[in-house]
């Protein structure tokens, strides 16, 4: 499918249009989310990625208010915390993010993470299954038009889906340079799940950014590495979220549908090494 700008979309397995490139607000504070995503929504996002544990959904939702834009023109994304899985948790969790984001529904909701077998042992499989149950009935209800995973490698996926009834229509996950996850993206996407990249520009504290061979690829395109970064993420169908408070780079990061990358330079920077970032591994976090 030809991407042409921030309104061209994907469609979820379920028929729903989701924005091609997202903007993501992970250590956007919320005295600063107001103005940036008001900022963001000028510039011409229409899909705002958010999270409870964020601590700006507040602020995401006024930001929304203030563009003047109406909601229905905007895909919004939260995501349900860690310390809220199980059933009735998980519902009251997504009420309250209903309420802090000022909006009677979201477009996505997503479990951040799953619960692993380094802290809930033999109970992590079925934890999840609770807490996607109560996904389900949010979406049975009509209080979200899609709901998916974040976090999730395929073989949490497979176990999920032992006992969903719904599948899951998005997978969130850590991609970028240095950390590409292309094994699983294949196994995601032939699932029929649409997969996000967290971090796509390598997150804090990378250095993807200053690669050699991403600068060279990006002079001979007369684009910048962000831009060839976010490129080669969305040549894999992979839908980006940069994030930027920023608006020359909010526009930089969207500038992104005018040139292909080959697939020589596809595959230069897919062998690039390690680049830092947060290159979780979601079987052995402890949150
Ligand atoms: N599901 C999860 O577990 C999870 C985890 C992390 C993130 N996320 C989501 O994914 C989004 C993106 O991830 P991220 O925020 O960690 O990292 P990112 O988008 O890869 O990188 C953001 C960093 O790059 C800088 N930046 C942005 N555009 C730039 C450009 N064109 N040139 C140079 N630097 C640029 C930003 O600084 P300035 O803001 O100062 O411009 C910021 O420091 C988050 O905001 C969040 O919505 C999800």
């Amino acid at each position: 499918m030809e991407l042409k700008d921030l309104t061209s979309a994907y469609t979820l397995a379920n028929g729903i249009a989701i924005p091609a490139v997202g903007y993501g607000t992970f250590r956007t504070p919320a005295t600063v989310a107001r103005q940036a995503v008001k900022t963001a929504i000028e510039v011409g996002y229409r899909h705002i990625d958010t999270a409870a544990v964020y601590e700006n959904e507040e602020a995401v939702g006024q930001g929304i208010k203030d563009s003047g834009i109406d909601r229905d023109s905007i895909f919004l994304t939260s995501k349900l915390w860690n310390t809220e899985r199980g059933y009735d948790k998980t519902i009251a969790a997504f009420e309250a993010s209903l309420k802090r984001l000022q909006t009677t529904y979201l477009d996505l909701y997503l479990i951040h993470w799953p619960a692993n077998q380094k802290q809930f042992g033999d109970q992590a499989a079925a934890l999840n299954a609770e807490t996607w149950r109560a996904l389900e009935d949010l979406y049975k209800q009509r209080k979200v038009k899609a709901i998916g995973l974040s976090n999730f490698m395929p073989h949490h996926v497979a176990e999920l889906l032992k006992t969903a009834k719904i599948r899951p229509q998005v997978d969130q996950i850590e991609v970028h340079p240095g950390w590409t996850h292309q094994e699983e993206i294949k196994k995601l996407q032939a699932m029929g799940i649409l997969v996000e990249a967290w971090a796509p520009l390598g997150g804090q504290g990378a250095t993807v950014m200053e690669n050699e061979t991403i600068k060279q690829i990006a002079t001979a395109h007369g684009k910048t590495p962000a831009q060839v970064v976010l490129r080669w993420e969305i040549q894999q169908e992979v839908l980006p979220l940069p994030k930027s408070v920023h608006e020359h780079r909010m526009r930089e990061n969207a500038d992104v549908f005018d040139f292909t990358l080959s697939p020589a330079e596809m595959g230069k920077i897919a062998a690039l090494p390690n680049m830092g970032g947060q290159c979780a591994d979601p079987d052995e976090v402890d949150y």
